[in-house]
């Protein structure tokens, strides 16, 4: 099967084309910004037998087709920033004939429109997917373990927690479905290669946490007390109305990201019942035998000091 990935450099990206390469049954191209053809990691990525080709999102579409030629599938995990570029790689695969197009999703489950504008965003990727008929796959995969840690009071954990959970959202009993972003591309190759999952969404996570049972957990593997601090849905409320009146480049991704604890912590969206409701499918019954990283396992980890700082790779899109 010929798989052509956009964003491989990236953390989704990177999760999958790892998995790929391991499961040794996929031919892979990887989709490359002009910039990025040299870049440390997709010099590695070449190296492991991924052929690197150069693409322009803002070129010609046409110039697209040539390039997904004999591509089976197309897995985009681009920049959340540049989702709508997805829609002229979309034509393309359509052009080209591709069997399988999974767009960058790789999020939170939530309902299609209302609730969270990153979702707004995808889904009308998705929404343009559909109405050109081209056969798709969408994969969301939870709130990844990396982000899901508050930092502890020895600082002990800093050097790897990004974005730390350092409040507590409503009364920290919500339930959460979490998944090690280095899953992410094991549940790929799985479903890529499942005609099970085609015209389907799958929700492919780890474990459920609130963050009451994370703190718990932190207390009792690291030893310290961590203080809680909680933040009623007012509150949140509150700071989503003031950062979508800002500007500046962090304005968005501010937004997003109240919006998603929000959904997650509040309303209570990203758990499997809400998902069947939706109509997902679920990856933990199509691949019983498939067991990701625990979440006990990676907070060990990060507190042996073995954890990584996601997006060490990132430049700006
Ligand atoms: N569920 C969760 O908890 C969670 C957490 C974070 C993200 N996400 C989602 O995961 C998805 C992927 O995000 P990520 O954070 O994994 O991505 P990322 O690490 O930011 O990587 C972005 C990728 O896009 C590529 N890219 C940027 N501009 C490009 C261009 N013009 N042409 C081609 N490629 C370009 C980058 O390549 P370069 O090397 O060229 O920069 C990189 O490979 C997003 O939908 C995001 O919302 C989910």
């Amino acid at each position: 099967m010929k798989v052509a990935l956009i964003g491989a450099s990236g953390e989704t990206g990177g999760s999958i084309a790892n998995a790929l390469l391991e499961s040794g049954t996929f031919e892979i191209i990887s989709l490359v910004r002009e910039s990025s053809l040299t870049k440390p990691i997709n010099v590695e990525l070449q190296k492991k037998g991924v052929t690197l080709v150069p693409v322009d999102l803002n070129g010609p579409e046409e110039a697209l087709v040539p390039v997904l030629a004999g591509v089976d599938v197309v897995i985009s995990a681009i920049d959340a920033g540049l989702l709508l570029k997805q829609i002229p790689l979309a034509n393309a695969a359509k052009a080209a004939g591709v069997r399988r197009f999974i767009p960058c999703s790789w999020a939170t489950v939530a309902p299609p429109a209302g609730v969270m504008e990153l979702r707004d965003a995808k889904e009308e990727v998705i929404n343009h997917i559909k109405k050109i008929k081209l056969p798709y796959t969408i994969i969301d995969v939870g709130w990844w373990y990396q982000i899901s840690v508050p930092r502890v009071p020895s600082g002990r954990l800093d050097y790897a927690v990004m974005m730390p959970s350092d409040t507590i959202i409503g009364d920290g009993n919500t339930l959460s479905a979490r998944t090690d972003v280095r899953d992410i591309g094991r549940f790929v190759a799985r479903i890529i290669a499942d005609p099970r999952t085609l015209n389907k969404y799958v929700f492919a996570y780890n474990e459920l946490w609130s963050q009451n049972q994370i703190y718990d957990l932190l207390e009792k593997l690291s030893g310290e007390k961590l203080e809680r601090q909680y933040e009623s849905e007012a509150q949140l409320l509150d700071q989503i109305a003031s950062a979508k009146k800002e500007t500046g480049p962090w304005a968005k991704i501010k937004v997003w990201s109240l919006e998603y604890r929000h959904s997650w912590g509040i309303r209570g969206d990203n758990v499997p019942e809400y998902a069947t409701y939706l109509g997902y499918v679920d990856a933990k019954e199509l691949y019983p035998d498939l067991k990701g990283i625990s979440f006990e396992d990676f907070v060990k980890e990060l507190l042996d000091g073995k954890g990584n700082l996601p997006y060490k790779n990132k430049t700006p899109p």
